[in-house]
């Protein structure tokens, strides 16, 4: 069988990733093959919701004022889907990089916690987790199991027809925090600053690396979209994994399935 990545590929990898200073930037790509969709392009998550209604404040807001099922038609689709998606080989090559001392940082965009799930420890989340909450005053941060979201969700379909009944259950889900501010879920819409000390270790993780590898991600969003231009200043090298053909400047390119691509990148490093 022919092998998926060109051996010129493989050496060009092996002779500029230094150990312990390879940094990855993934996205929903990577989580794709878990049953994620992702944001953009068929099938993805923005196609069917509109980001301007389901990822601002306002947008969210307002769609609960006027259209509470459709909030909850979101967070069902959302939600029944994270909490079913495991790890997948993707996920488990980066955790093994990881553990061979070769990936030094893993930056994640994605908000479904599975590189965690798949033994990554030095995770960099930009845009925020899924499964934690925050005050939006004191910004403390409470994680949350699976079951929990489960059983909100049940609660949430059960009082789709009502809205009083609804807020009732959301500020059960996301009540005050001893500080008086309301918690709410812990990730990043659209037009929201990112969370600064995830933002600065991210270019801390960047100073210092040899390739960073963008994995699964269109980069279409800023700040993030701005970190391999920074990396290259810094004399890395950029390769990029994508399933679809792309036009970003990196160095080399692998086009193919991101669960096929990295655990092949695992074995050869
Ligand atoms: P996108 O949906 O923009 O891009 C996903 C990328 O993954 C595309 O380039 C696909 O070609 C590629 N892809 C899909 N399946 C793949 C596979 N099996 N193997 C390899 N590549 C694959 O998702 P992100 O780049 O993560 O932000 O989007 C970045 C941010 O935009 C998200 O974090 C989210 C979104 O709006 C916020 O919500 C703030």
């Amino acid at each position: 069988m022919k092998p998926l990545i060109p051996a010129e590929a493989i050496d060009y990898i092996r002779s500029n990733a230094k150990r312990g200073s390879v940094v990855c930037i993934t996205g929903a790509g990577v989580s794709a093959p878990s049953g994620i969709p992702t944001f953009r392009g068929k099938g993805g998550l923005w196609e069917k919701y509109r980001p301007q209604i389901y990822a601002t404040t306002m947008g969210l807001i307002s769609t609960f004022m006027t259209e509470p099922e459709k909030i909850v038609d979101f967070l069902n689709d959302l939600y029944s889907i994270l909490v079913k998606a495991k790890p997948n080989p993707c996920h488990r090559a980066l955790a093994e990089m990881e553990k061979e001392g070769i990936v030094s940082a893993l930056i994640t965009q994605n908000i479904d916690g599975l590189h965690q799930q798949a033994g990554s420890r030095s995770v960099i989340e930009l845009h925020g987790n899924a499964y934690r909450v925050r005050c939006m005053n004191c910004l403390k941060a409470i994680t949350w199991e699976k079951d929990r979201i489960r059983e909100m969700i049940k609660l949430l379909n059960l009082s789709r027809q009502s809205r009083p009944q609804l807020l009732r259950v959301l500020s059960r889900y996301f009540p005050k925090c001893e500080c008086g501010g309301r918690y709410r879920i812990d990730i990043v819409l659209f037009g929201e600053v990112l969370p600064q000390d995830a933002l600065k270790e991210a270019y801390r993780a960047l100073d210092t690396c040899s390739l960073l590898m963008l994995v699964g991600t269109s980069l279409a969003v800023y700040p993030a979209a701005a970190l391999p231009a920074y990396a290259k200043q810094r004399g890395a090298k950029i390769v990029e994994i994508n399933s679809e053909p792309s036009d970003s400047p990196c160095d080399l390119r692998i086009q193919g399935d991101a669960a096929v691509i990295m655990p092949q990148l695992a074995e050869a490093l």
